[in-house]
This record gives C-alpha cells, sequence and structure tokens, in this order.
C-alpha cells in the first residue's frame, strides 16, 4: 500500500491561524484570455482529474498544465493541504518521468529583492541565497514515514489552464526526498488559502472570485478542478476558520450507526495546536488521537458478527468479511459547526488489503498525541467540495464525479462575519484563542 501525506509541516502542526488580514504583496499579475468571455460574467475555468491509480484505488489526484511558452505539458498534484505550487525541474531524482525544461522556455527567476520573495521569506516559505529565492519545503504529519521534502528556486512563467493564461510563481523543484520519490507525478500544486498557493495567485489574476470546486471520483480517480463555485441543491456549509495554511473547519462530533460518540467536548474544540482540515493531498485520514478509540470501538461493536475482526502488523484494526463492505459496516456522519452534516459510507473509512483477499483495514490512522484531525481523499471523494476563501466557507454535497457539475463564476455573497478575525494571545506558558463566529444567512 502507498499512502502519500501532503500536508505542508508545520511546526509540529502550532499556530496555523493567521491574526489578521496578512501583508499581502501587491503585485500585479497579467492575465490573457483566448476566449471571448460569455455576456454576464468570467467563463469558467475547468480542468479534468486524472488519478494515477498508484495507491489503493483512487489518488493522487492530479491535473495537467501548460507551463512555459511554448506550453510544455505537465501533471501535478492538487494539493490543499500545502501552499506552494512547483514542478520537477530534473528528471533524475526519482519523482517524475517528464519535468519542465527551463531551457526551453523563458521564465525569469524570482529574485530576493522580488517582494513575492520577501513575502514568502517572512512566513518561511522561501530564502535568499545571494540574489536567488530558493526554498526547502516539508511535508508530512511529522512520523518519519510519511514525511517528504522538495527543495529548488522560484522562478516565474506563463501557465495556461482551459483557453487562460496568467503569469504565475512557482517553485522549480531540483531534488526532493522521502515519499514524493515513490510517486510519478511532474509537481504539487498548493492550493491552499496561503496568498502565493496556485489558487491564489490565479484568483489574483482575476481568473475567478476566491472560489474553487474539487471533486474526486472514486474509484477511478478521474473528476474535475473549477474555479468557480458548484451549484447544487444538496451543498451544505461549514464556517472556515482563519488560516493561511489549511483549510480549516470547526468538526464537533462523530456519529456512528447515527449514535454520537462519547468523544471529550475539548477533544474538537479548535485552537492553535487542535483543528481538523481538508486535505487533497492525503490519500487517507488521520483522526485526533483522543477522537481515536471512541471512534474504532464503536465501528467494532456496530459491525455484524459475520466479519471477524483482528489486529494487522501496523496495529489497525481489520476486518474479514466476504460481503459488500457498504452493505454491511455502519455509516459515520461527521457533524461540523452551523450544523453541517457529511455522511460517510464504509468504502470512506475502510480500505481493501491488498495482502489479503476479503480483508478490510481501518482507513483513519490515530495522530498520536494531537488533536488535530485530517480529512484526506478517502473521505473526500465522490463530493463536490466549495472551498469559498470569498465567503469563509466550505461546503459538500454527495456527487458522482464522473458526471459534469454545474459551476458558477459569479457566486453571491453569502457569508458575514460578525467579529473581528481570529487572534492569538501567546504567553510563555499558555495559548489562547478568540475565534470569529460567523452568521450564515441564505438567500
Ligand atoms: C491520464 O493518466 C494516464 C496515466 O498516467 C495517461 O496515460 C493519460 O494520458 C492521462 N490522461 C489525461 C487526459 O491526462
Ligand atoms: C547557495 O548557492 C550556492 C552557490 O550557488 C550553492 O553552492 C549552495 O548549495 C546554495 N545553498 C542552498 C541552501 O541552496
Ligand atoms: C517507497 O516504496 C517502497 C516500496 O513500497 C518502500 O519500501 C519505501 O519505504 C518507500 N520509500 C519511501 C521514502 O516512502
Ligand atoms: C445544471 O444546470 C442546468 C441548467 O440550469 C440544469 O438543467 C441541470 O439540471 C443542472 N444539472 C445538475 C447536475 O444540477
Amino acid at each position: 500500500m502507498k499512502v502519500l501525506v501532503l500536508a505542508a509541516l508545520l511546526l509540529a502542526f502550532q499556530a496555523p491561524f493567521v491574526s489578521s488580514a496578512a501583508d499581502y504583496p501587491t503585485k500585479v499579475f497579467k492575465l490573457q484570455r483566448h476566449n471571448q468571455l460569455p455576456a454576464g460574467g468570467m467563463r469558467v475555468v475547468e480542468l479534468p482529474l486524472n488519478g494515477t491509480g498508484e495507491y489503493l484505488v483512487h489518488g493522487p489526484y492530479l491535473t495537467r498544465v501548460e507551463l512555459g511558452n511554448p506550453p510544455q505539458s505537465l501533471d501535478v498534484l492538487i494539493d490543499t493541504g500545502s501552499s506552494i505550487p512547483w514542478v520537477a525541474c530534473r528528471s533524475s531524482h526519482g519523482l517524475s518521468t517528464r519535468h519542465f525544461n527551463t531551457a526551453a522556455s523563458s521564465p525569469t527567476s524570482l529574485a530576493c529583492s522580488d517582494h513575492s520573495c520577501q513575502y514568502m521569506a517572512g512566513t518561511n516559505f522561501a530564502q535568499c541565497n545571494g540574489s536567488r529565492c530558493i526554498y526547502d519545503l516539508t511535508y508530512g504529519t511529522g512520523d518519519t514515514p510519511t514525511s517528504s521534502s522538495a527543495r529548488g528556486s522560484y522562478l516565474s512563467d506563463v501557465v495556461h489552464l482551459d483557453g487562460v493564461s496568467a503569469q504565475i510563481v512557482f517553485g522549480c523543484t531540483e531534488s526532493s526526498s522521502g515519499q514524493l520519490a515513490n510517486f510519478s507525478f511532474d509537481g504539487v500544486f498548493g492550493f491552499g488559502p496561503y496568498h502565493m498557493s496556485f489558487a491564489s495567485q490565479l484568483f489574483s489574476a482575476g481568473i475567478a472570485a476566491r472560489v474553487f470546486t474539487l471533486c474526486m471520483h472514486s474509484p477511478t480517480g478521474s473528476g474535475l478542478l473549477a474555479f468557480g463555485e458548484a451549484v447544487d441543491p444538496g451543498l451544505v456549509y461549514t464556517p472556515m476558520l482563519p488560516s493561511q495554511d489549511y483549510y480549516i473547519v470547526n468538526l464537533q462530533s462523530i456519529a456512528v450507526n447515527g449514535q454520537t460518540l462519547p468523544i471529550s467536548s475539548s477533544v474538537f474544540r479548535p485552537s492553535t495546536e487542535q483543528f481538523t482540515f481538508f486535505d487533497s493531498g492525503t490519500t487517507l485520514a488521520y483522526l485526533a488521537d483522543g477522537a481515536y478509540d471512541p471512534f474504532v470501538n464503536a465501528i467494532r461493536t456496530a459491525t455484524p458478527p459475520s466479519a471477524s475482526p483482528f489486529i494487522d502488523s501496523k496495529g489497525q484494526l481489520c476486518f474479514v468479511t466476504s460481503t459488500s463492505i457498504d452493505l454491511s459496516f455502519p455509516s459515520v456522519e461527521l457533524h461540523f459547526a452551523g450544523g453541517a452534516k457529511m455522511k460517510l459510507q464504509p468504502h470512506n473509512y475502510l480500505y481493501h488489503s491488498q495482502v489479503k483477499e476479503s480483508t478490510y483495514c481501518i482507513a483513519w490512522f490515530r495522530n498520536a498525541g494531537r488533536q488535530v484531525t485530517l480529512l484526506g481523499d478517502i473521505v473526500l471523494v465522490d463530493k463536490v467540495l466549495v472551498h469559498d476563501l470569498g465567503n469563509m466557507r466550505l461546503g459538500w454535497a454527495d456527487y458522482d464525479c464522473s458526471r459534469p457539475v454545474n459551476i458558477t463564476s459569479s457566486p453571491k455573497k453569502k457569508t458575514i462575519s460578525s467579529g473581528q478575525g481570529s487572534r492569538i494571545v501567546s504567553t510563555s506558558t499558555a495559548i489562547a484563542l478568540v475565534l470569529t463566529f460567523y452568521i450564515i444567512i441564505s438567500f
């Protein structure tokens, strides 16, 4: 089994919340449209997803971008759990089959004095080496088996997507290590809320309002990435907490077969060290330590006797069963702030062991010692997922992602913040957090 964890590794997952609108650079990106705009708004930019089918049955989810002039085709991983877009600039490090050939385009090196470099340096995404703006990015959950890194220098060049093009800043990776070396894609495009993420740079370029939709189909790995908001009657939304690093939501409780699990309310209470986030760059899921045992015990208790449980060599609970898991295992529901619920099927928390026939194991791992929950692809597949930075909310609806999705490029403003953003009050012994409260008004 190949497992990929592409969550930007912060200092032990600490202090991800931003205290106020950050001091963003004001670079003006050039945008050219090759297609005519329809009357009444922007055209929606849509990109198909193409999974490699390399791990389990789905993911990692890739999309093809055309970079440089003349355009070079590269398949990049869409990673909502990290902040920086980069492509491989060398084929020799085992990462990719293809790489960006800088000699065949005319990218400019990002100078250390450039305000984008200075901004990224201020948030630890860049360093200066002489006049060059370089990076050393680390991904993972902190335990060595799932961490990896990428190093290189920043360039600026044109990216072409579905008929539009924009000048962007991206990393040119010269070397990578860890898990990244075991997968074949040509780069990782960070789609996080951070101002220099791929999504944010496109929003700055005027491609869309600050909202994008992701729909990942399992098991084919196909699906859709669209700049704009999905239109679906089933969409429910929960407020997003202010963070420049992750799409953080307030998970409040978990129910198995309709019964709320006995998890201490302190486990999910958001703070700088406790939070729940969505991450398309991670294949499975990691549950807050304090929620893990109640969850696994409830699954075991609710499973029919025909499925015999055992603990595998990695310490995960597994079952041997010959019947369809979606028919015999319990349903799970995640309850978020504001009343939004996410209903999950057994295939969203169990994976089929490749070692033994008819064996399924719990695909949510314990985030040992941390009250951080990471919802990766296994949870996020087969839904439209709306990342609405303009209105600071995340939305989802069950969806067959092999079908077309209705997207609007001109979503209405729907959320009103009654607060002042979060404030992080930090002393040497205590970290307190005042969260913003949102009133969601539906029109
Ligand atoms: C999807 O990926 C497969 C295997 O990596 C490749 O052969 C195929 O050309 C890709 N299709 C598209 C539309 O990118
Ligand atoms: C900085 O640049 C020098 C000279 O090009 C190079 O030898 C060195 O490895 C670079 N350092 C880093 C951290 O990339
Ligand atoms: C790469 O995959 C092999 C075989 O699955 C595994 O033994 C190795 O530990 C992996 N390497 C990394 C860095 O994850
Ligand atoms: C998409 O929008 C069209 C036109 O408004 C509508 O007829 C169609 O049913 C919608 N499709 C879905 C899947 O919502």
